[in-house]
C-alpha cells in the first residue's frame, strides 16, 4: 500500500472546510494514517518549501503556509501519490477539473486549499518532517 502526505492550507482551515475536504479524501477511498493540527513558523515552511526558494513565489508562498494553523495528513491508498494529486486537481483553482478539492475550495493559486506530495520520495520526506512512527496507523 502507498502513502502520499498532505496539508489542508491556512484559508480551508479558516473557512472550516476540514470537515468537507477530509469527507472527499475518504470518499475517494483513502485511509486517514495520521493526522494533526499544527501552525508553522515561517522559517519551518520555509524548510518544508526549499526546493521553490529561488522562485519568485517564495515569500508569498511561505508567508502565507504560516498564516495561520494547518491540518497535516498521511493518507494511504494504491497508487496514493499520484490519484491524490489528481484528487486535488491543477496548482491554479481557474485550471482545475469540476469536483476537485481545489475547485472547490481554493481562492487563487497562492491560497489553493491543499498540499499534496509530488514523488514517493517526497511523501516520506514530508511524511517524516510531521509525524513520529508511533502516530501512524
Ligand atoms: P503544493 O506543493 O502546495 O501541493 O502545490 P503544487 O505541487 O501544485 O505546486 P508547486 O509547484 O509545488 O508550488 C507550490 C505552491 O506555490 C504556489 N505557486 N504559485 N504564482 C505562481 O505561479 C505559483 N506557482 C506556485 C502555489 O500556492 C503552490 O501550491
Ligand atoms: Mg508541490
Amino acid at each position: 500500500m502507498e502513502y502520499t502526505f498532505s496539508m489542508i492550507k491556512p484559508g480551508a482551515v479558516e473557512g472550516n472546510n476540514i470537515g468537507a475536504i477530509l469527507q472527499k479524501i475518504e470518499v475517494a477511498g483513502f485511509s486517514i494514517c495520521a493526522m494533526k493540527k499544527s501552525w508553522l513558523t515561517k522559517e519551518q515552511a520555509q524548510v518544508f518549501y526549499e526546493v521553490h526558494k529561488d522562485r519568485p513565489f517564495f515569500d508569498d508562498l511561505t508567508e502565507f503556509m504560516s498564516s495561520g494553523p494547518i491540518i497535516a495528513l498521511i493518507i494511504e491508498k494504491e497508487n496514493a501519490v499520484e490519484d491524490f494529486r489528481t484528487l486535488i486537481g491543477a496548482t491554479d483553482p481557474s485550471k482545475a477539473e469540476p469536483g476537485t478539492i481545489r475547485a472547490m475550495f481554493a481562492k487563487s493559486v497562492s491560497q489553493n486549499a491543499i498540499h499534496g506530495s509530488d514523488s514517493i520520495e517526497n511523501a516520506e520526506i514530508e511524511a517524516d518532517y510531521f509525524f513520529a512512527k508511533r502516530e501512524r496507523y
